[in-house]
């Protein structure tokens, strides 16, 4: 299983890559925004810092919705670093663009993903990887946990290459049911990777062995 992290924070990406588990980086034009970046060059820029931090890949958001503007702007963000995988929202412009940008040999994820039927295009364009929103679709009433066991168990019926990134990954629970049905990667904030690390008993161990050590030692 793949962990990705998924924010444009240089401070989080450095310290989930210093851990030694990062298989790679997500963002989203939210992300970007939330770390202040805007305007074309310091977005360029911003996703080069990124790939100077990560020996992994990095999805990087176009933000046309028609065709012609995501091939420009996907092409552009390929053209970065060889880490760069293209994100591409999940309409119809979209899947034509991922279609294309797979025959160009770019890498793509398709994001923005709430159904199986959504996923099942993704994967016959030929997306290198398809973001379902765990999250957000708990957040409205929805399992988005079931989305993941079904898209699962769709690329495994045919054998699609396409790899299943659960997205919006709010928890530990989320990430570890993940982890369960088989998704191919989880994005998610540092701190849910982090978070992975935390039980008392180890806490509790930890700390009598090292006083044992100390009452031993002197
Ligand atoms: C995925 O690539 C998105 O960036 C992200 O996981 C969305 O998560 P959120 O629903 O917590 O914003």
């Amino acid at each position: 299983m793949k962990f990705f992290v998924d924010t444009a924070n240089l401070d989080d990406i450095r310290e989930a890559y210093d851990l030694g588990v990062l298989d790679g980086v997500t963002t989203n034009p939210s992300l970007m925004a939330k770390e202040g970046i805007s305007g074309h060059d310091n977005v360029i820029d911003h996703y080069k810092a990124i790939c100077d931090i990560v020996d992994a890949n990095v999805s990087a958001e176009v933000i046309s919705t028609d065709f012609e503007g995501m091939i420009k702007e996907g092409r552009e963000l390929a053209k970065i670093d060889d880490k760069i995988v293209v994100k591409v929202p999940m309409i119809k412009d979209g899947v034509k663009a991922i279609k294309q940008f797979t025959a160009d040999g770019i890498r793509t994820n398709c994001t923005l993903v709430f159904s199986a039927g959504q996923a099942i295009l993704a994967a016959k364009a030929g997306a290198s990887y398809v973001s379902p929103f765990i999250g957000r679709l708990d957040d409205i009433g929805f399992d988005g946990l079931e989305l993941i066991e079904q898209i699962v168990g769709i690329y495994d019926n045919f054998g699609f290459g396409t790899e299943v990134l659960a997205a919006s990954v709010r928890h530990t629970m989320h990430l570890l049911q993940c982890a369960e049905i088989g998704a191919d990667v989880v994005t998610c904030p540092l701190k849910v990777i982090t978070s992975l690390l935390n039980h008392p008993l180890t806490d509790k161990g930890l700390a009598q062995f090292l006083a044992d050590h100390a009452k031993a030692n002197g």
